[in-house]
């Protein structure tokens, strides 16, 4: 039993150590820090909410990573007074996320969850592509993974492109390699070496003259079926060029349709991988905030829509799907051209997605204190001053990320933005 008073000391002891797992960095950080020290950095600004609501979340993972025993230092820098430190590491948007080992610089891009940024942690700071010994371990990691990317066989040509794919993927999934003997007897390869993905109980083997580029494959393929898609999965869809078809359900409590819309992508993604899986990815969002951005109108829910990242684009069922045949004519008709593309990135479409996001922005404001609506916003002048900075502002070129000059708007409009900005590098 500890004595009261100790416990008092050891809080005050846990407290002062939890702080002290994230240390402050300036401007002098790249000349002090080891060189063979493995960091997490994130970049804040004192005004950005988005940081304030990471802060706990930061000295969570800092204090985590050091009692799991973790390599991997945990720091933060304010951007907007280290300054030099901040365009080391090519900060655009807050709050960001890198990591740096052996000098190399990784940018996270998933949600800013516990979760999420402890796994980049783990899979940055770790080997990048790790060695799979025996048919445990290959289970350990089949049970830990949704999606296992193996390289089978011995050093080749094929195990240094497999490994240069590492490199720039890392910062999304998991590498491994194994021999043939750690793998399953019912895995059966045609020839060795071979790059393997497993995902939904099953496997694919890539093939150089059909697949193409071995790092496009990968990033093609890492995807589940069927997955629970949110933006930020979008965002990291939108390099694989597959149409990604969606459930739009509610966020909590799903009513009885919205299972049935659910189920029936669900069916469709399983029993007709081999026909589609080529060109679509299928799965369910919760919440229709992004899908109505996208659109410019409320959509009813729950509903079904299938999106072209590539352009914005977004085609929606000419009429009411309650089949799987239903759904499998709507893809085929996507496939076929009959289905007409609807939205897209073209100028036209860009003004009035930033005409709709302002007036998104306003009418809660419009509608909740109409007195202080009309003092802020009600001369035209200041619309129209709006909008001149928001076109602006929104130019694709321009790689603006920071929440400063959006914050104002609906979130959804970032994601979009930033799928954007990443087809038009
Ligand atoms: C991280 O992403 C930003 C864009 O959001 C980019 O400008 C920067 O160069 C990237 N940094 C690294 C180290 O890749
Ligand atoms: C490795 O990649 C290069 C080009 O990136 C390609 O020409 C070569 O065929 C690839 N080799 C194998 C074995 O996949
Ligand atoms: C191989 O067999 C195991 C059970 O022993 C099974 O769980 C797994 O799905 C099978 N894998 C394939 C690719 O058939
Ligand atoms: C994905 O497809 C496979 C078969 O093609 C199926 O067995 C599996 O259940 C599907 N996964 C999900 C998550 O739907
Ligand atoms: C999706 O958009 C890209 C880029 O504009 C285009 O090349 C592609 O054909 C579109 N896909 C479909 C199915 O419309």
């Amino acid at each position: 039993m500890l004595h009261r008073r100790n416990v008092g000391l050891l809080s005050v002891l846990l407290f002062a150590s939890a702080s002290a797992f994230v240390e402050e960095l300036d401007n002098s950080f790249m000349k002090t820090k080891a060189k063979d020290e493995i960091w997490l950095i994130t970049f804040y600004a004192p005004w950005c909410t988005m940081c304030k609501h990471l802060d706990p979340v930061w000295h969570q993972i800092g204090s985590e990573l050091k009692s799991l025993g973790s390599p991997v230092n945990v720091g933060q820098s304010d951007a907007t007074v280290n300054n030099d430190l901040s365009k080391e590491f090519r900060v655009r948007n807050y709050p960001a996320i890198l990591m740096l080992k052996k000098g190399v610089k990784y940018n996270y891009s998933g949600p800013r969850t516990k979760e999420g940024i402890l796994d980049f942690a783990d899979r940055i700071g770790g080997p990048l592509v790790r060695s799979l010994y025996s048919l445990q371990l290959f289970q350990h990691a089949m049970s830990r993974h949704n999606i296992l990317i193996v390289y089978v066989g011995a050093t080749s040509q094929l195990k240094e492109n497999f490994t240069s794919a590492a490199e720039e993927l890392i910062v999304h999934t998991y590498f491994f390699s194994c021999s043939r003997d750690a793998l399953p007897k019912n895995v059966s390869l045609p020839s060795l070496p071979a790059v393997v993905i497993f995902k939904d109980g099953t496997f694919v083997i890539y093939n150089e003259e059909r697949d193409g580029d071995l790092k496009m494959w990968v990033n093609r393929e890492r995807f589940p079926n069927y997955s629970k898609i949110d933006s930020y999965t979008l965002y990291a869809m939108g390099e694989s060029g597959k149409l990604v078809v969606l459930a739009v359900v509610q966020e909590k409590i799903l009513c009885e349709q919205s299972l049935r819309y659910k189920a029936l992508v669900e069916r469709v993604a399983a029993d007709h991988r081999e026909a589609y899986n080529r060109n679509f990815y299928f799965g369910f969002m919760e919440g229709s905030d992004y899908i109505n951005g996208l659109v410019m109108s409320e959509v009813t829910m729950p509903t079904f829509i299938m999106l072209n990242l590539s352009n914005d684009g977004y085609f929606l069922p000419p009429g009411a799907l309650e089949t799987e045949q239903h759904l499998l004519d709507f893809l085929d008709g996507v496939l076929d051209g009959s289905i007409q593309c609807q939205g897209g990135n073209g100028v036209g479409q860009r003004v009035r997605r930033i005409i709709y996001d302002v007036k998104v922005t306003l009418t809660p404001i419009f509608s909740q204190a109409p007195l202080l609506g009309c003092a802020l916003f009600g001369l035209p002048l200041t619309i129209i001053a709006t909008l001149c900075y928001l076109c602006c502002r929104v130019q694709p070129t321009v790689n603006d990320d920071d929440d400063q000059g959006i914050a104002l708007l609906a979130p959804s409009l970032q994601h979009r933005k930033k799928i954007r900005n990443k087809k038009s590098d």
